[in-house]
């Protein structure tokens, strides 16, 4: 049986005040979450420091993200970011021999290729892998660029300029005939859709807390598949990526045999509660309920702009979609804060603005949104 989307929308006190169409930069927040950040401030004025309890929160952070993803706790590292968990996995990686090189899309947010670019001094050599004239990335292209040379294919699950969603399992297939390792950068995807690391095959996988997770930011995760976790020694570590924390041996670096090696210092204990809060939504919610909901939204949004002549740039098929629909306009920037003068709240990037949907959001908000496009058509259309 389908939810009460009404009821559960009702969770988010802003969307009675606001058209919230922002969600891929960062969630609208939950009265439950509101109420865990409330939980640390309250236990700090009646315990202090109440590390038993904070240390419990991370591990219900790791157990809850190994759920969602399918994975097992110890495949998880929870990070300060995806920068950190890429930083840190990237450390572990040997790039010296003939194996060395590291493939990226054009559709990549831009540290899932600052990072590998970061490892061009230890031997690496990053290969983009660009567009059609579609503006889509096809498999073609990414045959193309994988070979036996190839020692990562680092993708994004869907892009964060446009929504489009690349066709992870068909990149994985061309990445293993060659033997190369994949990771799937799910920011733009977790918690808006299903994403099972094992069913996708995908051997790392990163995201974070702040935009389809509902939590905030400061908080990320990184899985690594069992078979590798022992193997790959980061050499970006720390007291918390211990084999044992408490020892607190400085003669020597002891990882962690699990995927906390990938970890570093105290953890963001404030952001542990806000993200389990939000992951327990997800999961309460269920990502498939989710992935339907937001699909027929963003359906609903490209079919209207179609029918008032404004055609999105987002990829028109479901396979290819994310939750994000790009609406270019001849100035991004300020066709957004007019939007937000009008209480629509969106996001732009390039030339489009972006309307990103969670499960919270209705027609209703699509049908506001495309009444305020033709109200500011004549100012904003793409020339
Ligand atoms: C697809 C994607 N990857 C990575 C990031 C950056 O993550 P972090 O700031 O946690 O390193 C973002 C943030 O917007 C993103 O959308």
């Amino acid at each position: 049986m389908e939810p009460n989307f009404e009821a559960l929308r009702g969770e988010f006190p802003l969307l009675s005040r606001k058209t919230y169409l922002n969600s891929g930069s960062y969630c609208a927040l939950a009265d439950t979450v509101k109420a865990a950040f409330e939980a640390y401030m309250d236990d700090r004025l009646a315990v202090g420091a109440d590390w038993d309890v904070w240390v419990t929160k991370n591990e219900a952070v790791r157990d809850l993200v190994a759920r969602l993803l399918n994975a097992s706790p110890d495949e998880i590292a929870v990070t300060a970011s995806v920068s950190a968990g890429l930083n840190a996995l990237a450390s572990a990686i040997d790039f010296t021999g003939p194996r060395n090189k590291v493939v990226v899309s054009d559709f990549e947010f831009p540290t899932n290729a600052q990072i590998w670019h970061a490892q061009e001094p230890r031997g690496a050599k990053v290969v983009h892998v660009g567009r059609d004239a579609d503006g889509y990335i096809p498999l073609e292209h990414f045959e193309q660029a994988i070979d036996e040379e190839t020692k990562l294919v680092a993708i994004t699950h869907v892009c964060f300029r446009n929504g489009a969603k690349l066709d992870i399992p068909g990149i994985v297939k061309i990445a293993r005939a060659k033997g190369a390792l994949v990771l799937l950068d799910g920011y733009q995807s977790i918690g808006s859709m299903s994403v099972d690391v094992k069913t996708l095959d995908v051997d790392f996988a990163v995201g974070g807390m702040l935009k389809y997770l509902l939590g905030t930011a400061g908080i990320g995760f990184l899985y690594v598949r069992e078979a590798f976790v022992r193997s790959l020694v980061p050499t970006n570590s720390g007291w918390f990526a211990q084999e044992n924390i408490v020892a607190m041996d400085i003669t020597a670096n002891r990882p962690s045999m699990s995927a906390r090696r990938f970890e570093a210092g105290t953890p963001a204990v404030v952001n542990c509660y806000a993200a389990e809060a939000g992951l327990e939504i997800i999961l309460r919610v269920g990502t498939d309920v989710i992935e339907q909901r937001v699909r027929a939204l963003t359906r609903r949004c490209m079919e209207r702009l179609e029918e008032i002549g404004w055609v999105s740039v987002t990829p028109d098929l479901d396979a290819r979609r994310g939750a994000t629909v790009a609406i270019p306009s001849r100035d991004s920037g300020a066709l957004s804060a007019a939007l937000m003068a009008r209480d629509i709240v969106t996001s732009h990037r390039d030339a489009n603005v972006r309307a990103a949907f969670h499960y919270y959001n209705n027609e209703d908000d699509v049908e506001t949104l495309i009444a305020a496009l033709q109200d500011l058509r004549e100012a904003y259309f793409p020339n």
